[in-house]
């Protein structure tokens, strides 16, 4: 049986197939964040002059692939981007996601924003039928955060402020200099609607919630075979 990081690098090895076939050369393409993205962008390495260049997610997203020579571009200085690809930490059978256990959820959603088309490429094990098992990431300006997980526990989350893994004195601080609320207990049903009363709060800067740009495209191996999954235009219903 294959481990779940050689499943990763198998999903990978696909979507340089799959991003290939889509995009003539030259192009720009989008990048996530995380370690099937890490796998992806190894397995590119081999292309990088194929592509004009990237735009990233994440500083540690444009480290790996400035090392591995790839010209990265900031999401500034380009208007549109055909494909955005990335992984997810769930995704249901619409296409919608909950992204952001790596803490990159705003930039990912930024750069995602920008494409016209999102590729999700994943293990089986983030597949889920409704989103709400993973803690959903909210990502906040500090001086909200009181604010904001009392909203949170008023609709039923279990809000826990984001920590430091190797130092639980110290809060995790995104590449935006902001907090994540990482928040348990929601059954996620109606992502877009929730996706959107989140984005009305004052201090909120990005929930995890993918709905508004979740993925067009899957790509997961199912009994060690990568499986192609096309979501339909009622994705977000
Ligand atoms: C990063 O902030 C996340 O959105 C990642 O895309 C997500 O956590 C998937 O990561 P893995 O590929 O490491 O599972």
């Amino acid at each position: 049986m294959m481990t779940q990081d050689e499943l990763k690098q198998l999903v990978a090895k696909a979507a340089v197939q799959e991003i290939l076939n889509l995009l003539p050369p030259q192009s720009l393409i989008g990048m996530g964040t995380g370690s099937t993205v890490n796998f992806l962008i190894d397995e590119l390495q081999a292309h990088a002059s194929y592509f004009q260049g990237v735009v990233s997610s994440s500083d540690k997203t444009t480290q790996r692939l400035q090392d591995r020579g790839f010209k990265v571009f900031d999401a500034n200085q380009v208007q549109s981007l055909p494909l955005y690809i990335d992984g997810a930490d769930e995704i249901d059978p619409h296409g919608n996601m909950i992204k952001g256990g790596g803490g990159a959820l705003t930039r990912e959603k930024i750069v995602a924003s920008l494409a016209d088309h999102f590729i999700c490429i994943c293990d089986a094990s983030k597949l889920v039928s409704v989103l709400g098992l993973f803690p959903l990431p909210v990502e906040v300006i500090p001086m909200a955060s009181a604010q904001i997980q009392r909203f949170l526990e008023s609709i039923g989350g279990k809000v826990e402020l984001r920590k430091v893994k190797s130092d639980l004195k110290q809060n995790f601080v995104t590449d935006n200099q902001a907090w994540i609320l990482d928040v348990t207990g929601l059954v996620i049903d109606q992502p877009l609607e929730l996706e959107t009363e989140l984005n009305q709060i004052p201090g909120v800067i990005c929930s995890g919630i993918f709905a508004m740009q979740s993925a067009d495209t899957l790509l997961v191996p199912i009994d060690e075979k990568v499986q192609t999954v096309h979501f339909g235009k009622d994705k977000n219903n």
